[in-house]
Formats: C-alpha cells, sequence, structure tokens
C-alpha cells in the first residue's frame, strides 16, 4: 500500500448534479484519515486563485447568455491552472488527491448535453490536463429527478448550470453512461439510489482494491 501511495492516488468523482459525490468524498476523506493517508480535496471548476474567478463566471446566473464554447474553454482554462499549479505537483508529492469533477464532467455536459461533440471535447480535455488521467474515477448514477428532489432537502439556490432543468440533466446522465461503457476500466459506475452507506462499501472495496494490486 505504501509503495503505491508514494505515487499520489488521483480519484475524481462525478455525476449529474445532487448525486451524492460530496457526501461520499466525506466519508472517503474519513476513511483516509483513519489510515494516516495523506490526501487533499478539490473541485472542477476551482481549486486555485485564477479558477475560482472563472468558477464564478461559470455558475453567475447573470451570464445566461454564455456561448456554449465560450463555457467549454472557460472550464478547460480552469482545468489547466488546476492539473499544473496542484493535481501534478501534489500526486508528484506522493499526496493522493480526491477531485469533486474533472475532465468526464466536459465530455457529459458540454460534449453530450450541450452537444459540443466528443471529438473536440477530448482534444481540449487532453491539452488542458497534458495528459493527466485519474487513476480511479467514480461515476453516481441517479436518476435526475431524484437527484433534484435531493438538492432542493440541501435548500441551495440553483447556480447557471444548475438551471437547464431536467431535460438537460437527462442528457448529462446519458453522456456519463456513454463514457462509462467505452471506458469502463478506469470509470466504476456505482448505483447512487442506495444509502450512502452501501455506496461507500462499492466506494471503499474499489479503492482497496486499486491501492493493494
Ligand atoms: P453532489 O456533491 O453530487 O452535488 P451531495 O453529496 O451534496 O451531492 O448530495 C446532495 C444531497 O443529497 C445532500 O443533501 C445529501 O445529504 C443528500 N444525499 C447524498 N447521498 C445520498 C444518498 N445516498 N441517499 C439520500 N440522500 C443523499
Ligand atoms: P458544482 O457545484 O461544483 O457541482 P455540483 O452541483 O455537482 O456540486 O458545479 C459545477 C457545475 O459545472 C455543475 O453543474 C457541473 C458543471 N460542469 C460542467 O458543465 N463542465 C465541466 O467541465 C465541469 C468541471 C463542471
Amino acid at each position: 500500500m505504501a509503495e503505491l501511495l508514494s505515487k499520489g492516488l488521483f480519484i475524481t468523482f462525478e455525476g449529474i448534479d445532487g448525486c451524492g459525490k460530496s457526501t461520499q468524498m466525506l466519508k472517503l476523506s474519513e476513511y483516509f484519515n483513519s489510515k494516516y493517508i495523506p490526501y487533499m480535496i478539490l473541485r472542477e471548476p476551482g481549486g486555485t486563485v485564477v479558477g475560482e474567478k472563472i468558477r464564478e463566471v461559470l455558475l453567475d446566473k447573470k451570464n445566461d447568455g454564455m456561448d456554449p464554447i465560450c463555457e467549454l474553454l472557460l472550464f478547460e482554462a480552469a482545468r489547466a491552472q488546476i492539473v499544473s499549479e496542484v493535481i501534478r505537483p501534489s500526486l508528484d508529492s506522493g499526496m493522493t488527491v480526491l477531485c469533486d469533477r474533472f475532465f468526464d464532467s466536459t465530455y457529459a455536459y458540454q460534449g453530450f448535453a450541450r452537444g459540443l461533440g466528443s471529438g473536440t471535447v477530448e482534444m481540449l480535455n487532453k491539452t488542458a490536463t497534458s495528459g493527466l488521467k485519474p487513476d480511479i474515477t467514480f461515476l453516481f448514477d441517479l436518476d435526475p429527478v431524484a437527484a433534484f428532489e435531493r438538492r432542493g432537502i440541501r435548500g441551495e439556490a440553483e447556480d447557471r448550470m444548475e438551471a437547464l432543468g431536467l431535460k438537460f440533466q437527462e442528457d448529462v446522465r446519458a453522456g456519463y453512461l456513454d463514457l462509462a461503457s467505452k471506458e469502463s476500466d478506469r470509470v466504476k459506475l456505482i448505483d447512487a439510489s442506495r444509502s450512502p452507506e452501501e455506496i461507500f462499501e462499492d466506494v471503499v472495496r474499489i479503492v482497496d482494491e486499486k491501492v493493494n494490486k
């Protein structure tokens, strides 16, 4: 375990808005605490000073006239910054990195739901990350109506992306499922309709399998 973790494991969390990513990230961070495994938690877009400014622009509902290509490039711009400034140096120093969303979000949201196409997105993803890929990607699959109800309980105001509505979330979900079918080794499809505890059993088993490989 120590040998692999000395390289730093890169774990990303994906799924539609409100699918339970943050909840599972928190549980995994508690697990790592109990094992004395050094880790950091990041989110996309954001995680750097530049990235947090880009995040504000992207999620601000006042920017509802944003061109889809502008949106795509802003997500990629924030990504380039977090990869070079934080993620690569952290992994190199042996830190495990947990990231709330990464390039698969762009595949599902911009490539699929916005209809910009997987070719363009994959090319830009590669440029922004200089080829870095997660070791494990958890995809928490959930019906958008259930996710919407969960978000309602959370009681937060909708951001610009969430305001796109249920049909958009259905398209995002379809994009993610398409991805999972193409990259089943890396992308771990998890049934997120279950209890947090049941879901976490899968998460921890998959992490342990990777660590002990
Ligand atoms: P995300 O980070 O994907 O937006 P959260 O983890 O914040 O999702 O979860 C959204 C809401 O759903 C929160 O109120 C959270 O407490 C709740 N929640 C998370 N996981 C589950 C679950 N498995 N079952 C029921 N509610 C959940
Ligand atoms: P965030 O609050 O981080 O997500 P969540 O609601 O799941 O907690 O908001 C980020 C929003 O940006 C979310 O709706 C997904 C969207 N997004 C994209 O459209 N493309 C991307 O590449 C990324 C990283 C996020």
